[in-house]
């Protein structure tokens, strides 16, 4: 699992500690998505001049791109109190009958990987987003009642790396939802020129676009990246007087086994099976995750959505297949071309 999930999940307590402090604490600081921050700008203005709740919000998107951090601004921005909680953490309805019942009017509640949450509990929140209102069930079998209790305004944040396992009925009672898209190398120079600058770390540009785009679109990737150049920077020092050269920048990200491309070893692993085991698919999700041993779910969300961006996958109603990008990245002759060189 660590194997797996390194480039894009936070590592340790320290490493957690550190993306905290990198966090961007408020809208205007927050880099790229310029659609979705506007759409929330938007939603929160309007909240604030009829000082009502903001409306329930759904942030989506693989990991890293910055649903956390958006959850926290929506906070801050409105100046109301955050509750952190999270789906996996949320096994029984009265376990969520709990949380809602302490909220205290106005407060900002912020479900992580809401889609992990009990299917029990799920329908409790039905009727808490829209009504602010919950049952409680006292009792069991013929002489079970329920109670109905009355629960302070709130605003949910739901998160997921996979909203196509929400329930429509949860879906539809959030009246905002956005989808947070992988970033542009250029945006996550911004990231890393904006992390740099608070880490005290000086890079010149070209260091910075290279970061930038051996970071999978992702901005916590970026930097974890500028933590390790960094690192490796106080261990080596730079190789120029005149400050940080790209001989430096790259011979760190090589000792953490980024290709030139930003793509880790399970990208790799996962490329290599579909190429080369299965000549190029189409194969299913299913024996894709089995060849190479992790959870369908991280190949899903995590690798697959990002080799599918990059046009290495394509998906088919019969399964994944091999584009021809991802044929001259491993360096194997593409079949066609195969073809056509016999033909001659
Ligand atoms: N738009 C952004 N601008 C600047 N930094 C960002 C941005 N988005 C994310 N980050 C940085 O990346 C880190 C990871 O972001 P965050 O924790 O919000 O991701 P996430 O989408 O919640 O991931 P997960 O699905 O794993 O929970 C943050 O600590 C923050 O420093
Ligand atoms: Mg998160």
């Amino acid at each position: 699992m660590a194997d797996a999930r390194d480039a894009a999940e936070p590592a340790d307590e320290t490493e957690l500690a550190i993306e905290g402090a990198l966090r961007p604490m408020s809208l205007a600081e927050f880099v790229g998505q310029q659609k979705v921050r506007g759409q929330l700008q938007l939603l929160l203005d309007a909240a604030r001049i009829q000082e009502r709740a903001p409306d329930h919000i759904l942030l989506s998107g693989p990991p890293g791109l910055g649903k956390t951090t958006l959850a926290m601004i929506v906070a801050h921005e409105s100046g109301r109190p955050l509750r952190l909680s999270s789906g996996p953490a949320i096994q029984h309805a009265g376990d969520l009958a709990a949380l809602l019942s302490s909220l205290t009017p106005g407060e900002v509640l912020f479900i992580d990987e809401i889609h992990r949450m009990a299917r029990s509990a799920e329908e409790m929140l039905y009727l808490a987003m829209e009504d602010f209102r919950i049952d409680i069930m006292v009792g069991k079998g013929a002489g079970a009642t329920s109670i109905p209790l009355d629960l302070s305004p709130f605003t949910l944040v739901g998160a997921t790396t996979r909203s196509g396992l929400l329930p429509n009925p949860l879906r539809d009672r959030f009246g905002f939802t956005a989808h947070l898209e992988y970033y542009e190398p250029e945006e996550l120079e911004r990231v890393v020129e904006r992390s740099a600058a608070m880490l005290n770390v000086d890079l010149p540009r070209s260091a910075r676009a290279e970061i930038a785009r051996r970071s999978r679109g992702t901005p916590r990737i970026a930097n974890r990246l500028l933590r390790r150049v960094r690192d490796y920077i106080v261990v080596h020092g730079s190789a120029s007087s005149s400050g940080v050269d790209l001989g430096t920048v790259r011979a760190a990200l090589e000792l953490y086994d980024v290709d030139d491309i930003g793509l880790d070893r399970l990208d790799r692993a996962v490329l290599d099976a579909l190429v080369r085991r299965f000549r190029g698919g189409p194969v299913g999700l299913g024996t894709l995750s089995v060849a190479v041993g992790e959870e369908s779910d991280t190949i899903e969300s995590v690798v697959e959505s990002y080799l599918v961006r990059i046009g290495f996958i394509g998906r088919t109603p019969r399964g994944r297949i091999a584009m021809p990008e991802a044929y001259a990245h491993l360096g194997v002759p593409h079949p066609d071309g195969a073809l056509r060189f016999d033909d001659l």
